[in-house]
């Protein structure tokens, strides 16, 4: 069987953020190699919840039409409930991925890139956040699905570390100076194994739009 049959009952949901761990809905995420990373099935309707026996993983790749995955897949490969994690995603996971669960499917493209040599982050990436001049600047780092596992965070702007604690978190009052690439890494363990996640926020700093007359 090939992918466009399995999605034939392609369903569109919208995410309504109930649950404390994140799911993802957009189609195409761009993933950074070497990094912890999961899907998690997105699900409205609280009768799934029962339904985690009958929940399927496959990847689907053009040469391998759509391959069921399995915790025996691959060593970097975990499956719980209602999400498939990669400890961590390599280039070779670049792929598209559908849960079944039921009737339902998600689905998602994977886009695996390669990690810069010359960057803390991957352009690619980065969440954009515009700050108007003199109004607040807040930079959180915060990761709801790994925190548990979380055993240190640093806060870089501009790939240099500006702090380094358990939650770094950045306020202030945004001046132009301010404007940069602010990337939070998270560092856990995992069977014994450092890893690191990271998040970038483009942040811009916007000239006070001027009063109207
Ligand atoms: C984060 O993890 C990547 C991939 O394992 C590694 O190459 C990189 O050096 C790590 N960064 C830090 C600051 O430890
Ligand atoms: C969930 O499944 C179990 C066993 O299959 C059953 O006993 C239970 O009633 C179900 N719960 C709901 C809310 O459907
Ligand atoms: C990775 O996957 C994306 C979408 O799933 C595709 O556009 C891209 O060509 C793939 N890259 C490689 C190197 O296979
Ligand atoms: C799921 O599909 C089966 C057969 O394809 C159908 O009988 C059943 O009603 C469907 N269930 C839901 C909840 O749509
Ligand atoms: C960061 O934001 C600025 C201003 O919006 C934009 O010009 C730039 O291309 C962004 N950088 C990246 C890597 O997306
Ligand atoms: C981090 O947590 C704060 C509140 O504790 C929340 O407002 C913010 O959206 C969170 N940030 C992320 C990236 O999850
Ligand atoms: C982080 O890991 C190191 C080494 O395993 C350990 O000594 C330290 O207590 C951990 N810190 C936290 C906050 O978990």
């Amino acid at each position: 069987m090939h992918c466009g049959q399995l999605l034939l009952t392609f369903l569109v949901l919208i995410f309504i953020s109930t649950t404390e761990e994140t799911c993802y809905l957009r189609d195409i995420i761009t993933v950074v190699e070497g990094e912890p990373f999961y899907l998690k099935y997105c699900s409205l309707s609280p009768e799934h919840k029962n339904e985690t026996a009958t929940i399927k993983w496959f990847k689907c790749t053009e040469s391998h039409g759509h391959v069921e995955l399995s915790s025996s897949s691959s060593p970097r490969i975990t499956l719980r409930d209602y999400v498939l994690e990669f400890w961590p995603i390599e280039l070779n996971d670049n792929g598209t991925y559908v849960v079944q669960m039921g009737n339902h499917t998600n689905k998602w493209k994977l886009n695996v890139i390669k990690r810069s040599k010359h960057s803390c982050f991957a352009e690619k990436q980065v969440i954009g956040k515009r700050v108007g001049v003199k109004k607040s600047l807040r930079i959180t780092c915060n990761n709801s699905f790994y925190k548990g596992l979380i055993n240190r965070t640093s806060l870089y702007k501009n790939c240099e570390k500006i702090e380094n604690n358990k939650k770094p978190f950045l306020h202030k009052n945004a001046e132009f100076e301010d404007q940069g690439y602010y990337t939070c890494m998270f560092f856990l363990y995992h069977n014994g194994k450092l890893f690191n996640v990271t998040e970038t926020f483009n942040v811009t700093i916007e000239a006070e739009a001027l009063p109207r007359t």
